[in-house]
């Protein structure tokens, strides 16, 4: 029997999903179901005055209009926790609907519930709401005089600021200096299915939710604590999630909304935002520039480099995407400082977007990287070698696998990348400018900071079941954990179902920063095992078993069947083991402990990036010919859904590099693009040619199967390899994301 882990296996989910029987949590059907829609504020800073709701109440099918005046005051205090550990999770330390003041515009103030969702609308329309409206801050240029540096960011996980060696020293001795900022406009995720909760109380004061999330467990916990209820008050299942992207990762004010909404009309309750609504109530990439300061020798050795980022952040929270991260150890640079700085605005608190920081951070580096390749006169690529980190430049400690050099190697070889002219603005194709770029790709490898455990049982029939709470939003997991799970206990994959998506299930931190995969492969696999195990020491204990009296070690398992390693012929199959037993089934628990964050290696993911842009020389149109990317990201469970996660994200990160702007609108202080139809993303006629490969490193320290996961690395240096093509093409340096036609006529 040849592994299941690492085949190209089609998804599981696959089927319901594309012909529509997988049913989202905004499509279920429940008994006595009522919908909530959310009534955000008008203006983006004051108070809410008063909320007329006479015509509403009025209106067929209205149950209730619930807002500050009427609704209770939470007993619990939205509190931004370092991290996602499977404990509560708000997405900002804020929660509305407690008094009258309005912080942001979108931010919910009413409730209004209806038996069907198109009369809680139109009841909604019916409102008069009147505010008294204060200035607002919605941009950095409003507010970039009142910046201040934060002691921590990111939740308060990292520092704001890091430094190693001393960078004026190091500039002094530069020959070459690099210094320029890069701005970058706020971002949406865009799930192609929106944000929805549906909330049903039984009479004993316990609640069903279901959610779109990217933790059951992580809305258990924040539900819990802001209503004050036992967690096991609380169940929450999220079977199908149609994307998220960072969007579900926190559990934003709606979810807690929906469920003290069907507290209040003592009904089932679903509220499923709108796209507009998803524009202001899930966090978003916040609007930044950062500055990058590289001092280099004359062989383009970097003496110094410096990293500074001016972000906007929202009333309540120090959040910054940590966007200075990887960029602080992907050189060796014994000269570093990196520093976050921000400033307030009347926005929701911004929050993890796909490769939350490096999609960003990586954009800044690379492109100056390859400013100075230009300045020095060196190929991009021998610039990146020349500068190679052989070990974690913050600690010195090893890597615990890299394959850097190789994606560069096989990257530039898929590429054709030997022999590129170095001059910008010399190869044209008719009315086409051409130009080629690179860029490197990191991004960090997170470990949970506790146990992560998975159940297996083995049932009679031969068959097995393994569960975990992980939430399946398109990442493959469902999939991939079978594959892990078969080889572990010893079966074909086509005998192992994996069921996740139920905070009833043992506890797996919410799938975040590429540490998903990783987390739950590994309690997946302790539990497979372990169960093996089990089943093995009860064969070789049973008078009946024709292993009797084997030693453990010496038995292995093919296709469910144990049996002695050197003797194929003695043995006998799980099912035939447990019938005789009269036992229904084993099983097992996975408990898997991270390596702890003192663990003496450097644990990051890495990548190359390359592309080929066509720029029309009269309309300065970008058309993205070509990508190739190479990434290291451990062991590959199923090579297919790895393959599309990639591809997805190097597409997303075109689609950064030319398209992605959500566009605030200062005198308003809303986002003037809410829509799919305003806010630019690729269709399949602009995706081009694009080639995905992955390198496979050993990995013995991240956790047992090596996995470092791929959620994340595929957009990371994605965007610089197309600026840094645009820059070849035509001869300018666009240090803005996006690059629209504007900035190149
Ligand atoms: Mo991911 S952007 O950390 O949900």
């Amino acid at each position: 029997m040849s592994p299941a882990i690492g085949l190209a296996l089609d998804r599981v989910e696959g089927r319901a999903k594309v012909s529509g029987t997988a049913r989202y949590t905004a499509e279920l059907v429940l008994p006595g179901l009522v919908h909530a829609v959310l009534v955000g504020a008008r203006i983006p800073s004051g108070r809410v005055i008063a909320i007329d709701t006479g015509k509403a109440e009025r209106a067929e099918g209205l149950i209730a209009v619930l807002s500050h005046f009427n609704l209770p005051p939470i007993p619990g205090k939205p509190r931004l926790l370092p991290s996602l550990v499977g404990l509560a999770a708000p997405g900002e330390s804020f929660f509305p609907m407690q008094d009258e003041v309005v912080h942001y515009a979108g931010q919910p103030i009413a409730i209004v519930v209806a038996d069907t969702i198109e009369r809680a609308e139109h009841a909604a329309s019916l409102l008069r709401i009147d505010f008294a409206e204060l200035p607002a801050h919605t941009v950095l240029d409003q507010v970039r005089d009142q910046a201040y540096e934060p002691q921590r960011i990111f939740g308060g996980m990292l520092p704001g600021r890091n430094s190693r060696g001393d960078v004026e020293a190091g500039l002094a001795q530069a020959k070459h200096r690099i210094d320029q900022t890069y701005r970058i406009s706020p971002n949406h995720h865009n799930p192609i299915e929106p944000s929805a909760t549906t909330v049903v109380w039984d009479d004993v004061d316990r609640l069903t939710i279901y959610d779109s999330t990217q933790g059951p467990t992580a809305t258990q916990m924040t539900v819990s604590n802001l209503l004050g209820l036992a967690p096991g008050q609380i169940k929450v299942i999220s079977e199908y999630v149609g994307g998220s992207f960072g969007s579900k990762a926190m559990i934003w004010p709606h979810v807690t909304l929906a469920a003290l909404a069907a507290r209040q009309v003592q009904r089932p309750v679903r509220l499923a935002l709108d796209r507009e609504q998803m524009f202001h109530s899930c966090g978003h990439r916040e609007e930044q520039e950062q500055r990058i300061t590289i001092g280099a020798r004359a062989d383009g050795r970097l003496t110094a480099l410096r990293h500074h980022k001016l972000s906007l952040t929202s009333p309540f929270d120090d959040w910054a995407e940590p966007s200075l991260q990887s960029p602080g150890i992907f050189y060796d640079c014994a000269n570093y400082e990196g520093v976050y700085r921000l400033a307030r605005g009347n926005t929701i608190t911004p929050t993890f977007m796909r490769a939350p920081g490096e999609a960003s951070g990586m954009f800044a580096l690379e492109c100056a990287m390859d400013e100075l390749a230009e300045l020095v006169d060196i190929d991009p690529v021998e610039l990146r070698l020349r500068n190679f980190a052989k070990t974690d430049p913050s600690t010195g400690n090893p890597w615990s696998s890299s394959g850097l050099r190789e994606c560069y190697q096989r990257a530039a070889e898929l590429f054709g990348w030997d022999g590129r002219d170095r001059a910008p603005g010399t190869r044209r194709d008719g009315q086409w400018l051409i130009g080629t770029g690179m860029a490197g790709a990191a991004y960090p490898h997170a470990v949970p900071p506790n146990q992560q455990r998975a159940r297996a049982r083995l049932y009679a029939d031969g068959s097995a079941v393994v569960e975990a709470g992980v939430s399946e939003f398109g990442t493959g997991v469902t999939t991939a954990m079978r594959q892990v799970a078969a080889d572990g206990l010893g079966l074909p994959v086509d005998r192992v179902r994996f069921v996740g998506g139920s905070s009833d299930l043992p506890n797996i931190t919410a799938a975040v920063g590429s540490a998903g995969t990783g987390a739950v492969s590994a309690a997946v696999h302790l539990a497979a095992t372990e169960l093996r195990n089990q089943l093995i020491v009860r064969a070789v204990a049973d008078q009946q078993s024709p292993l009797h009296g084997a030693d453990p070690a010496t038995v292995t398992v093919e296709d469910g069947r144990m049996r002695l390693h050197d003797r194929a012929e003695v043995g006998e199959t799980y099912a035939a083991m447990l019938a005789r037993g009269m036992t229904p089934d084993v099983e097992a628990l996975g408990v898997w402990t991270p390596p702890p964050l003192t663990t003496p290696y450097g644990m990051h993911t890495f990548g190359a990036q390359f592309a080929e842009v066509a720029v029309d020389a009269d309309l300065g149109l970008v058309r993205v010919r070509r990508m190739v990317g190479v990434f290291a990201p451990g062991r590959v469970l199923n090579r297919k859904t790895a393959h599309s996660q990639l591809m997805g994200g190097m597409l997303w990160g075109m689609s950064q590099a030319l398209l992605e702007a959500t566009l605030m609108d200062p005198r308003t202080g809303r986002w003037a693009n809410p829509s799919l139809g305003d806010y630019l993303i690729p269709v399949n006629a602009d995706a081009p040619d694009v080639v995905v490969e992955t390198i496979e490193v050993t990995d013995t320290v991240v956790n047992p199967l090596g996995v470092k996961g791929v959620g994340e690395i595929g957009i990371v240096g994605a965007a610089a390899a197309i600026a840094n093509a645009v820059h070849h093409a035509t001869g300018r340096r666009i240090r803005k994301l996006p690059i629209s036609l504007e900035d190149l006529l």
